[in-house]
């Protein structure tokens, strides 16, 4: 698999921590010097599909494609505008690939990550030969903007990366999911609601709707689990910590990314930040960080590059790719 183009877009309302310091009791110290986040982007009436058509168009410009030439469009999201239809069907119709299938794949904020993987086994079982994978998330409807604990840390946005099929180029992956610690980070459910259920208030809107975190139990599991997939990935492809340019890492903490570099031995510069102006915009941060890098010619001399998230259900994994 082979990287033709990136692209993201991200709304254009800025939130900084002040502003936040108005509605929750917090303020700019706590959020920096705990997260790392400075500002996030919050959407004022884009939907999800509007901010990934916008990325998808910069990442098909980049990649010098036409959206005719796409076969397969994948979003990851946990935010989508419509369960029906599909958000990269909405997606297809506003940037004209007509010839491609569309589907959403739910991770959490491993998603960019797990539709990389399934663009991959696509790409290498033959059946699609250009696939354009959006990650893409308003987190703002459904962020709890009355706990303090779990506001601060989310923005919206959306990054995309148009992907082809070339043997020439290693791809490695390694990923998981552990469902019995799916309860300590939730939210988005919606109540079963027909003519069978006996309630006569029946508010679609549950009391899980809106994000619900144990932080800590996140951080420790994140702490953990990065370095350990990272590390399996490295042993699959025959390569150490060193050998890998860059680790493009879920921008959750920055306080996370740091242990991590430490845990895998290797210099913070090989892992990039920019959550302090996007905060973790979940299924997108991967790819709006790597479409950074690429325009900024960071990756200009870069050989290989691991991707890894993390996030609810639990999910996680690492992919190793030779750009
Ligand atoms: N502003 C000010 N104080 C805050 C606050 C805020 N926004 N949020 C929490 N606090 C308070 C708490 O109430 C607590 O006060 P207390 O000691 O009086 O009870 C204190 O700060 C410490 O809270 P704690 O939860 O122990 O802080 P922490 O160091 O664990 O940091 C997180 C909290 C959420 C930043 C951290 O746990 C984290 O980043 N976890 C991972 C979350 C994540 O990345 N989730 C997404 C993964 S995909």
């Amino acid at each position: 698999m082979k990287i033709l183009g990136s692209g993201h877009y991200v709304p254009k309302n800025i939130v900084t921590n002040d502003d936040l310091s108005k509605i929750v009791d917090t303020n700019d110290e706590w959020i920096s010097s705990r997260t790392g986040i400075s500002t996030r982007y919050i959407s004022s009436g884009e939907g999800v599909s509007d901010l990934a058509s916008k990325a998808a168009l910069l990442a098909l410009e980049d990649a010098n494609i036409s959206a005719s030439e796409i076969d397969m469009i994948l979003v990851a999201t946990m935010t989508p505008d419509s369960m029906l239809p599909n958000n990269a069907s909405i997606i297809q119709k506003n940037i004209g690939a007509i010839n491609a299938t569309c589907f959403d794949i739910n991770a959490a904020c491993s998603g960019f990550l797990f539709a990389l993987n399934t663009a991959h086994a696509y790409l290498s079982s033959g059946m699609c030969k250009t696939i354009l994978i959006i990650g893409a998330e308003t987190l703002s409807k459904i962020v709890d903007w009355t706990d303090r604990s779990s506001c601060v840390l989310f923005g919206d946005g959306a990054g995309a990366m148009v992907v082809t099929a070339d043997d020439s180029k290693s791809f490695y992956s390694v990923s998981g999911s552990d469902g019995s610690k799916g309860h300590v980070l939730t939210g988005g459910s919606t109540l079963l609601k027909n003519m069978l259920v006996n309630k006569e208030e029946t508010n679609i809107l549950t009391d899980n709707y809106y994000m619900h975190m144990d932080g800590q139990e996140v951080f420790k599991f994140a702490v953990t689990k990065v370095p350990e997939c990272i590390n399996k990935v490295l042993e699959k492809a025959s390569l150490t910590a060193d050998d890998i340019d860059y680790y493009i890492l879920h921008q959750a903490n920055v306080r996370i990314i740091s242990s991590v570099a430490k845990r895998l031995g290797v210099s913070p510069e090989k892992l990039p930040v920019n959550l302090n102006k996007y905060g973790n915009t979940s299924a997108a941060t991967i790819p709006i960080l790597f479409d950074e890098l690429r325009k900024d010619g960071t990756l200009d001399n870069a050989k290989y590059i691991v991707f890894s998230g993390f996030g609810g259900g639990l999910t996680w994994g690492a992919s190793l790719i030779e750009l």
